[in-house]
């Protein structure tokens, strides 16, 4: 296996984004997300065009186990993985204490357990190896608190905070690990977050083949935080810091609540 990634969320949006550009560099790949089908038609595109071998992986990454089974399951294949791209995520729109608590459970289950377990055990190896890289799908979300999505909010902002912290214990052992903190992208994500119809979703938005390509590029450069456009980088880490916070908290509710 030559450059072997590993993505999380392949099988649609960002993360196939992320296995075409990785693949276009003549990578191998092992794809994993719950929809087998769109990831055996992703391989079948991806060794088609560019000659590279893509193991799929398909499986529930919220379920009791999931990143588990999947950490036995390279290993069970021998495979080394030099690249990790915890992507696989999602949102979810609405009052916190009216949401469905078991959706609530299964994106902390997802965004944050799954992606902690995984560069836990992918990032021991790659450690060991004495080499490797691991960019975490974080959010411009991580960046403040978000009213009418407050579980969501919060558990990019774990992310961001984790990836950091793992970049400076892992650094001096050849593993970088970049945060990609991305604002709205046209994907499946609006639509199964419920944010249809709030300002959120009604932006012009970047494209998910976009964002990937900055965020694989920044990765491969060890960058710490990547953030897809300069304009949002430049609002994120220089105004909204210096605004008091019940502004903050009542602009990003305004941007998710919906229009009548
Ligand atoms: N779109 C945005 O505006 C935006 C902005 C900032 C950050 N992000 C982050 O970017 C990442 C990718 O999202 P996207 O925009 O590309 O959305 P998307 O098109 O909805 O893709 C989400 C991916 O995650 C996978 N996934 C969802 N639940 C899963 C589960 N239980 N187990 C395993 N895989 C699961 C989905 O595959 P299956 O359904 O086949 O399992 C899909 O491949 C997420 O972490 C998201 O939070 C998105």
């Amino acid at each position: 296996m030559t450059n072997l990634a590993l993505i999380t969320g392949a099988s649609s949006g960002i993360g196939k984004e992320f296995a075409r550009y990785h693949a276009s560099k003549g990578g191998d790949l092992i794809i994993t997300a719950r929809r087998e089908e769109a990831l055996n038609t992703l391989k079948d595109e991806l060794e088609r065009k560019h000659s590279v071998t893509v193991q799929t992986i398909a499986l529930d990454l919220a379920a009791e186990g999931g990143a588990r089974k999947l950490i036995d399951e390279v290993a069970a294949r021998g495979l080394n993985v030099d690249i990790l791209i915890n992507n696989a995520g999602f949102g979810g729109h609405g009052l916190h204490t009216q949401r469905d608590w078991a959706a609530e459970k299964a994106m902390i289950d997802l965004n944050i357990t799954a992606l902690v377990e995984l560069s836990h055990g992918i990032g021991k190896g790659m450690v060991n190896r004495g080499g490797g890289k691991i960019l975490n799908v974080a959010s411009t979300a991580a960046m403040m608190p978000g009213p009418l999505q407050a579980n969501y909010f919060a558990t990019k902002a774990y992310v961001m905070s984790y990836s950091q912290a793992l970049d400076e214990e892992l650094r001096e052992h050849g593993v970088t690990v970049s945060s990609l903190n991305p604002g709205f992208v046209h994907t499946e994500f609006a639509a199964a977050a419920d944010l249809e119809g709030t300002g959120l979703a009604a932006q012009k938005g970047a494209t998910a083949e976009s964002v990937a390509k900055i965020g694989y590029d920044g990765m491969m450069k060890g960058k710490l935080v990547i953030i897809n456009e300069g304009r949002l980088s430049f609002l994120l880490n220089w105004i909204t810091p210096l605004l008091p916070r019940r502004t903050v908290l009542k602009m990003v509710r305004g941007m998710q609540t919906k229009s009548a």
